[in-house]
This record gives C-alpha cells, sequence and structure tokens, in this order.
C-alpha cells in the first residue's frame, strides 16, 4: 500500500500549536518516500465543538473514522470549561477502548544537547520503552456512589482486568524485549501485589506464566513505589518495563521528565492486528498554562508522526526510511537548531517545527 487515510484531531490547547509543525513533516517525509497521505480533518475537542454540541463526538463517530487507516491526535482537555473526566472519557479514552488499541508504546531516551535532570548519569543510560496496558486495569467506571452527598457517602471504583487483557499485553513486551539487541533483553513488569491483594499477585502470575516462553529474556517484577525511584536512580536498568493502565501512566511522564521534559515523548496507542485503526499522540496534554503562546515543543508530536509512519507501512522499507530520516532531524535540531522554552531556548513551536522540516527535506 502506497496511500494512507488519516483521521486529524488536533484537539485543544497545544495541541492545536503542534498538529501542524507534525502534518508538515510526516507529509513531506511520506511524500519523499512514495507514500501519499490522505487526510481528514476533524474538529472533535472541548473548544469548539463540545461547547457547540454538548458532546465530545459526533454520534456517528464510528462512521465518519469507517476506512481510516490512523488517527492523529494532539490532545484534549479544557479543565477549566469541561470536566476532565468527561472530555477525556468519551473522547481518547473512548478511542483507546473501542477501536481496542491495547498497547500503548511509549519510547523514552535521552538526546544529545537537552540537559536532562539526573546527576552523575550519562545520556545513554536512559533508553528503554515502556508498555501501557491500554484499555482495562485502573481505568474503568464500574463502581458508583452510594448514600450520596451525606456523612455515609461511600465511593467504590473497580478495576477490571482480564486474563485475555493481561496476556496479550505481556506477550507484546516480552516479544519486544525478546526481539531486542542481545544485551538488552530485559523486562520489567511493574507491580503492586504487596499493597493490592487481588489484582496485583494475578497479575505477577501472569507475567510469571509468559515468561516461560521467552527463556531469552531475563525478567523481573518491581513495585511501582520502587520502581519510581529507580527510574530516577539507575535508569541504565530497563530496557522494556510493562505496566497497567495507571501505572503506565505515571511512569511515561517521569521517565520523559528524566530526559529533560515531557514535551518530547511520544506515543503509540496500538491495535496490533490492525482491525481498528491506531492512534498516534504525544504523551503530553492540552497545557493550558502555555497554550496560545506558540512556544509548546512540536518532537513529541513530530515523534509520534514517525512512529505512524512506520507502523502504517510495516514490513515496508519506506516507512521506517522516513521514520528514521524524521528521527536524525529531530536529533540534529535538539542538539544543535532553535529550540523551546521546556528546553532552555526561546524559539517557536513553529521555528522548531520549520528547522525539523528543513533537514527532512535536504535529507531526500
Ligand atoms: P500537560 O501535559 O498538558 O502539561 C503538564 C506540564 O507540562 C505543563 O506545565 C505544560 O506546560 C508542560 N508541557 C506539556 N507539553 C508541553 C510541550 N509540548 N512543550 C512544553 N511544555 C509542555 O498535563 P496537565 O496540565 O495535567 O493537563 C492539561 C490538560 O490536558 C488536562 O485537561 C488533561 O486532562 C489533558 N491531558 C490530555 C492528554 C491527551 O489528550 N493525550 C494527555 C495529558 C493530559
Ligand atoms: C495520557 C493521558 C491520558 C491518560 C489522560 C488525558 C486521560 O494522561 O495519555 O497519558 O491517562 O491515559
Ligand atoms: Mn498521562
Amino acid at each position: 500500500l502506497s496511500s494512507f487515510k488519516i483521521a486529524v484531531i488536533p484537539g485543544d490547547g497545544i495541541g492545536q500549536e503542534v498538529m501542524p509543525e507534525g502534518l508538515k513533516i510526516i507529509e513531506l517525509a511520506a511524500n519523499s518516500v512514495g507514500i501519499t497521505l490522505e487526510l481528514m480533518q476533524l474538529d472533535w475537542a472541548c473548544a469548539d465543538y463540545y461547547l457547540a454540541h454538548g458532546v465530545m463526538l459526533p454520534e456517528d463517530w464510528k462512521k465518519q473514522l469507517d476506512g481510516v487507516d490512523a488517527i492523529y491526535f494532539g490532545a484534549v482537555g479544557w479543565p477549566e470549561v469541561v470536566p476532565d473526566h468527561i472530555s477525556l472519557w468519551d473522547s481518547l479514552l473512548q478511542f483507546r477502548r473501542e477501536f481496542d488499541q491495547y498497547i500503548n508504546l511509549r519510547p523514552v531516551r535521552t538526546f544529545a544537547g537537552v540537559p536532562f535532570p539526573l546527576a552523575g548519569k550519562a545520556p545513554g543510560d536512559i533508553q528503554y520503552s515502556i508498555v501501557r496496558e491500554n484499555t482495562e486495569g485502573e481505568y474503568s467506571s464500574v463502581g458508583g456512589v452510594m448514600f450520596a452527598n451525606t456523612d455515609r457517602e461511600v465511593v467504590v471504583q473497580q478495576s477490571v482486568f482480564t486474563r485475555h487483557g493481561a496476556d496479550r499485553v505481556l506477550k507484546y513486551a516480552y516479544e519486544l524485549a525478546a526481539s531486542s539487541a542481545p544485551d538488552s533483553r530485559r523486562l520489567t513488569v511493574a507491580t503492586k501485589s504487596n499493597g493490592m491483594a487481588i489484582s496485583m499477585p494475578w497479575w505477577d502470575e501472569r507475567a510469571k506464566a509468559m515468561s516461560n516462553n521467552y527463556p531469552d529474556v531475563v525478567w523481573d517484577k518491581q513495585h511501582i513505589d520502587i520502581l519510581c525511584a529507580r527510574l530516577v536512580l539507575q535508569p541504565e536498568r530497563f530496557d522494556v518495563i510493562v505496566a497497567t493502565n495507571l501505572f503506565g501512566d505515571i511512569l511515561s511522564d517521569l521517565g520523559p521528565a528524566t530526559t529533560g521534559t515531557i514535551g518530547i515523548a511520544p506515543s503509540a496507542n496500538l491495535n496490533p492486528e490492525r482491525v481498528f485503526p491506531s492512534l498516534f499522540e504525544p504523551v503530553h496534554g492540552s497545557a493550558p498554562d502555555i497554550a496560545g503562546k506558540g512556544i509548546a515543543n512540536p518532537v513529541g508530536m513530530i515523534w509520534s508522526g514517525a512512529m505512524m509512519l512506520d507502523f502504517l507501512t510495516q514490513g515496508d522499507s519506506r516507512g521506517r526510511q522516513a521514520h528514521d530520516v524524521i528521527l536524525k532531524a529531530i536529533e540534529m535540531v535538539l542538539a544543535n537548531g532553535p529550540r523551546t522554552p521546556d528546553l532552555g531556548g526561546d524559539a517557536s513551536t513553529k521555528e522548531m517545527g520549520d528547522a525539523i522540516a528543513a533537514l527532512v527535506s535536504a535529507s531526500f
């Protein structure tokens, strides 16, 4: 295939500002390797779709996304106006659930020239992938409030884990570790089986059972609290980390923070079987505190786009080439080029995007 249909959802806040940079660069790279992207722009966000319609998505949203190969997503959220649990549960989280995007792959690495806050560590010490379960676990709407608005108020929120759900994310993580270079075949399973007496001991058992299929992978399990500490103190210990939904969410802001900024971090919400479209988005949110200033770091958005091209064309060297050229350009601009304020520079989002685009263009 050489042509892909992409649903483009810039969303809210800085999602609107980083998306044009992402699009500019992925279109340039795709065209250069002979891939055509057919873009379908969608205004599904808090501003102004929710304000106008009172819902995050049109009723026929699935029909509108029929035939789409991937979703390129900025960020959603405008907490002052729309409660986060409505805006996110009904948009991003709904895509993940309904399109069974059960893998959230979030690579973490340092870049030359980007200062990071860990003392005594070399840049190469931080390089690992977080594999986050993305459709179940702690993110659930099972539960309720009893005796509401009284002194006896009781709130229950259930976590939901399935054998199918745990096994498939564990399998993906073991496969990823097994396919890594021989000295990087380490997998850490995030757990909390000392405090959560039912779900987490069971999760540990599933991980152990899966490990039997991967004798080449050195695996361990670590409680989420000490795992957070070790990501700061000994990040060089990690290659692949697999975690349930909430733990994976927390780790995937912590990891990028240790590399200097969360503004560069990408994510791929994958339906590996390709029955449904996958979704590619930066790890960060709509950043209301800097929205409208044109200073958001566009790298997370751009890198996510590179991951999208690679995933779409799996088995085809063109997508891989487009991905690699974009990553190289990101590396060069992070090292020498104009940088946004989160990186200590004073460049605008557009200046940084333009610099990356120029290098991509020059690479073909
Ligand atoms: P956030 O990621 O939006 O921002 C956290 C901090 O990081 C802010 O200080 C922000 O300025 C900074 N930051 C984030 N991205 C940056 C970038 N590209 N360049 C420079 N600085 C950047 O997280 P938050 O403040 O917790 O959430 C704000 C809103 O976004 C909420 O509504 C939240 O629910 C939503 N959110 C959405 C997504 C998503 O759509 N994928 C992800 C996270 C948060
Ligand atoms: C992320 C975000 C989302 C999550 C929020 C916005 C619901 O933080 O993609 O990491 O928790 O998954
Ligand atoms: Mn998050």
